[in-house]
């Protein structure tokens, strides 16, 4: 398939479609439920090409994403500039181990420091993994074992991460597991009561994603860094989900201004590639001798060169300050149709509803709009920051729609 790009919001006019649509769904439903082991909860779509932030399955049919990969695709899908640094970077070299030295990290991590204020960086693959190497340098950095984490939050699914992961159903099966004492979420005062000179963290989502987007008052996050001040416990911020210009600044910290120990980036990080980050102050990250964490992919040549070119591409389209001002104006959009609750910052917006929503995600992906509900009654829109005013015009008059038919 060739496609040709124009520079319009990253997106692709692509010719030979026809050649995609040839895959049978529900032939492929059930050999992959004969094939892979069954996790996942799946929407009945096969989809096969994306572009900006729309996307095609394998019936031609075109959708609007405002899930955008759970906040991933923020430059939209297959942004041109992405595309091209990933096709230079996949002829000259893939991948090498952490066992030498590549530009490309080296790069990377110097900008992530100018972006972020702080001083080193650790890479890994994912955003669990950037909340493991996390909470390993808490324990090797205060010696100390003990986390504060908030009720609602996600922080990942391996051991360690699901340690701190809010809901009891992912972490029941799997204990023993070192787990967090949780306290409700935007209450300095409960911060306060548990944070002792025995704990080593506290965990905090500057902006609550998996909760269904939950926006704390920015004197919550600066009494959390007091109460880690005065305890000698670390303040980790988890920006896996709001990082590069999800809420309408390159980073949610940024809206409260408050500089944490450590911070964990992910999703977003590459333009789609799997990769993730932890990055920390001076004093801590020395803390983590040679050996004592390492991962054969992490901040390899192709995922690193991707990286570079989604943070020129943010840049480059001014895409920190669309997620704002079209934020605001989704938001207010979302507000006519009269809602329980519209809540959020920049793109990444929650939408309380009386009615159903996962059947209201259902009815909408008929009719070509891609949501995502974070509980029975919340719908959460994370959309890629490339999206323009009238592809949220047609969502939020898709919605409405569908809420008529309730
Ligand atoms: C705030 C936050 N932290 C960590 C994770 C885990 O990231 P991953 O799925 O890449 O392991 C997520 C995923 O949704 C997240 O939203």
């Amino acid at each position: 398939m060739t496609s040709k790009c124009s520079a319009m919001n990253g997106e692709c006019k692509a010719v030979g479609l026809e050649v995609l649509s040839m895959i049978d769904r529900d032939k492929l439903m059930k050999r992959e439920s004969e094939a892979i082991i069954q996790t996942y909860t799946r929407q009945k779509v096969v989809l096969v090409r994306g572009s900006g932030a729309k996307v095609w399955d394998s019936d031609g049919k075109e959708y609007l994403d405002f899930v955008a990969g759970i906040a991933v695709n923020n430059v939209g899908h297959c942004h041109h500039a992405v595309v091209e640094a990933i096709k230079r970077q996949a002829e000259t070299l893939i991948h090498t181990s952490n066992l030498y030295y590549t530009e490309n990290q080296v790069l990377l991590a110097e900008e992530l420091k100018k972006l972020t204020g702080m001083k080193r960086a650790y890479f890994c693959n994912s955003g669990a993994e950037s909340v493991e190497a996390a909470l390993k340098l808490t324990r090797r950095a205060t010696g100390k074992s003990k986390i504060v984490a908030a009720v609602g939050s996600f922080h990942g699914r391996t051991l360690g991460a699901l340690g701190t992961t809010y809901k009891a159903i992912y972490r029941e099966p799997f204990r023993p597991l070192n787990e967090a004492e949780f306290v409700p979420y935007n209450d300095p005062e409960a911060l306060k009561a548990v944070v002792t000179k025995e704990t080593g963290a506290v965990i905090l989502e500057p902006v609550q994603g998996e909760a269904g987007v939950y926006v704390p008052d920015a004197n919550y996050l600066r009494a959390a860094r007091q109460v880690c001040d005065d305890a000698g416990a670390l303040l980790i911020f988890d920006e896996v989900q709001t990082g590069f210009g999800r809420t309408g600044r390159w980073f949610a910290k940024e809206h409260s201004g408050v500089q944490p120990d450590i911070l964990t980036l992910a999703k977003a990080l590459a333009g789609g590639l799997p990769m993730g980050t932890m990055l920390a102050s001076e004093s801590v990250s020395e803390a983590f001798q040679r050996g004592d964490h390492g991962s054969t992919f992490a901040g390899g040549a192709l995922v690193s060169a991707a990286a570079l070119a989604s943070i020129d591409a943010i840049k480059s389209e001014n895409m920190v300050q669309r997620s704002e001002e079209l934020g605001a104006y989704m938001r207010s959009e979302l507000e006519r149709l009269g809602p329980r609750e519209v809540r959020g910052l920049g793109l990444m917006i929650g939408l309380d509803l009386d009615a159903d929503c996962k059947q209201v995600v259902q009815k909408a992906l008929e009719k070509g709009v891609i949501l995502n509900n974070t509980g029975d009654h919340t719908l959460r829109f994370i959309p890629p920051l490339v999206v323009t005013k009238e592809q949220i015009d047609r969502v939020v008059k898709v919605l409405g729609e569908v809420l008529e038919e309730f």
